[in-house]
This record gives structure tokens, sequence and C-alpha cells, in this order.
């Protein structure tokens, strides 16, 4: 159809992308979202009915949504380091913002009863770290939001968690694509931004395209970026962020660039791991938690992987000394953290 200069659908798009995957095709699959996101084919319009989506609160405060975050508190320590130069943080896939530890769809699983308040509870045993900034974040996220009890009632997500973070000189722009969780998202920043008054773009859009064409100017300086699963985009997650890390770092090859990937088998990882490679990204620093046993939820999924691009300079040794505490909390059964 391209060659013959025809504009195929998004459906014959998706089709071609995942034909390239199982072939192992790798750059051309990226090669055809770029010509579709550059024919502005939306992808959104090959997505299964709402009723089969992704809902972040299934998971949130959960061991794999806690190991992400606790890496992103450490990127975000480093990228607002007193003396540092301005930054902007974007959220590639924001979701709501802040989960109510109380709602029917947190309930569901009790996700966060294995993950942020078992690491509360550890936590009262040791105190610093990295283990414990994280925690205090979470905390202080409760406090601004008015809960007045000493339990965790609400729990940050990326996007608050890098809100307590951020200086004033600093920007943060949030992408969500779906309705629901974007209401959410604002309704949680117009609690949180009262009166603080800092750099704030809420963007109810589909960030790959926007990575792709405009009409939004990508911000320069110094980024931070956070790249999570598309889920409900399209299928193939993996394909869609290696092809946004690459997208971003043509824009700006110093970007720091923090990608979740989930760990469901070796060999997995380790395509994802040397696709990665092979776009001759700067260093890249890989951290993964295995948490095995059954889950309520995903039970193939067997833990957590954060791999960034451009990391700071002391999230190697920050990250070492962590998962230790970190693997013992979660009860984990294996963790690494290694260059690519
Ligand atoms: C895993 S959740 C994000 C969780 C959040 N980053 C956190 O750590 O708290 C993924 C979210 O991305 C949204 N999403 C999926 N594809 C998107 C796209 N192309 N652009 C913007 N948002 C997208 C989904 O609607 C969903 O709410």
């Amino acid at each position: 159809m391209l060659e013959a200069k025809l504009e195929p659908p998004v459906i014959s798009y998706i089709a071609g992308v995942r034909a390239c995957e199982v072939s192992e095709l790798w750059t051309k699959a990226l090669d055809l979202l770029d010509s579709m996101l550059g024919a502005r084919v939306d992808p959104a319009a090959a997505d299964s009915p709402r009723e089969g989506r992704y809902v972040h609160d299934f998971e949130a405060g959960g061991p794999k949504d806690v190991f992400k975050h606790i890496v992103l508190v450490a990127l975000l320590q480093q990228m607002a380091a007193e003396d540092a130069d301005p930054f902007t943080f974007i959220d590639m896939h924001a979701a709501s913002g802040v989960y109510d530890l109380s709602s029917e769809e947190t309930l569901r699983y009790r996700m966060f009863e294995r993950g942020v308040l078992r690491l509360s509870h550890a936590a009262a045993r040791s105190g610093e770290g990295l283990v414990a900034d994280y925690l205090a974040t979470v905390r202080r996220c409760n406090q601004v939001l008015g809960s007045s009890s000493r339990a965790l009632t609400l729990y940050p997500g990326s996007p608050a968690l890098a809100w307590q973070w951020l200086r004033p000189q600093d920007t943060i722009v949030l992408f969500e694509a779906a309705a629901e969780p974007y209401e959410a998202l604002r309704r949680s920043f117009s609690l949180l931004d009262r009166g603080v008054g800092r750099r704030l773009s809420l963007l109810h859009d589909d960030s790959y395209l926007r990575l792709t064409s405009g009409p939004w100017p990508w911000p320069s300086g110094r980024q931070l970026v956070l790249l999570d699963p598309p889920y409900d985009s399209v299928q193939s997650q993996h394909t869609w962020n290696v092809f946004a890390l690459r997208r971003l770092l043509q824009k700006s090859p110093s970007s720091c660039v923090a990608m979740w990937y989930p760990l469901v088998d070796q060999e997995r990882v380790a395509g994802l791991h040397s696709r990665v490679q092979s776009l001759g990204a700067g260093s890249v620093l890989v951290a993964e938690v295995w948490l095995g046993g059954s889950w309520p939820r995903g039970g193939a999924l067997q833990g957590s992987g954060m791999l960034v691009v451009n990391p700071p300079p002391a999230l190697h040794a920050q990250l070492l000394a962590a998962l230790p505490e970190l693997r013992e909390s979660l009860r984990a059964t294996g963790s690494r953290v290694l260059w690519l």
C-alpha cells in the first residue's frame, strides 16, 4: 500500500507492526510507526472498547508501581538538586495522579497492601536512604491533600510524586489520553496546585502523536521523561516505547529517559535490552525486581523493570544501596542492577 502511495488504515499499520515484531524486524516496525504517525493516522482508532481497558487504580501502590516510583524519586532527587539547572519532567502516561486507597478499584486486588504498606511497615525499622525518601514523599502528598490520618489513605502516582520534588524553576508536563483518568488527573492537580504556582501543563492528548507531530513544541533544556506502558493504545507496548525512546533521543540526545517494563520472562527482557542497545543510546542503566509468586492480577507478570537512559551519576550507587532493603520488604525473589 505504501509503495502504491495509498494511505493504509490504522489496522493495516498495526498488523504490519505486529508482523515485523514476530519476524524480529524491529527497525522496520519502528519505521512503520514513524510513517503511521507522520501520516497523522490515529493509533487510538485501533483500540478495543473501553470496557477492556487498563485501569491503573487496580495496580496503584502495588509492588511493581512502588519499584518504578522509587527509581523515579531517585531520579527526581538528582535532577532537582539545589544547584542544578531547571528541568522539565514529562510524564508520557500520567493516568489519574492520585489514588484513593479505599476506592472500589484499589480494593479490588489490594495490591497496595503487598507494596507501599509492606514497605511502610518495614521502614519503621530503618528510616533513611532512598526507600525512606520515597515513603516521606508519599506521606507528604497525603498531608498536602488533607489526609489527617497517620495511616496512608492516598497513593500518589508518578505525576503527584514528581510534583513534590519540583522546584519553582522546573516545569511539569503530563500527558493522558483517556478521558476518565485525565479528569481525575485534573481534579488531583487542582488540589495539589493550590497556590504553589509551578509551571504545569496538563494535556489530554496522545503523547506519541505529540512527540512525532505538533502543534505542541517539545521542550528544550534538561529533561526527565517517564515512559510507562501504553497498554491499550496498541497491544505491543515494547515496540511503542522503543519507538518513543528513539524519537526522544533524536530530539534531545542528552535527555534522561526512564522506561518501565514488565518482567514476563528472561527472553523477552533480553530482547528489549538488545533493541534499546541497538538504538545506540548513551549510557543505559537497568534495575529489576523479580516478584514471583502468584498474583491476583496479571499472573504472567513476574516483576518490574526500569531502564534509564543517560542516568544521573549517583543513580547506580543509590539503587545498589536500596535494593537489598526493597527486596526484603517486598519479599522479592531476585533483583539486579546492570549497565547495558
Ligand atoms: C500505567 S498507567 C500510568 C501510570 C503512571 N505513570 C504512574 O506511574 O502513576 C498508563 C496510562 O497511560 C495512558 N495512555 C496510554 N497510551 C497513551 C498515550 N499514547 N498517550 C497518553 N496517555 C496514554 C492510559 O490511559 C493509562 O492511564
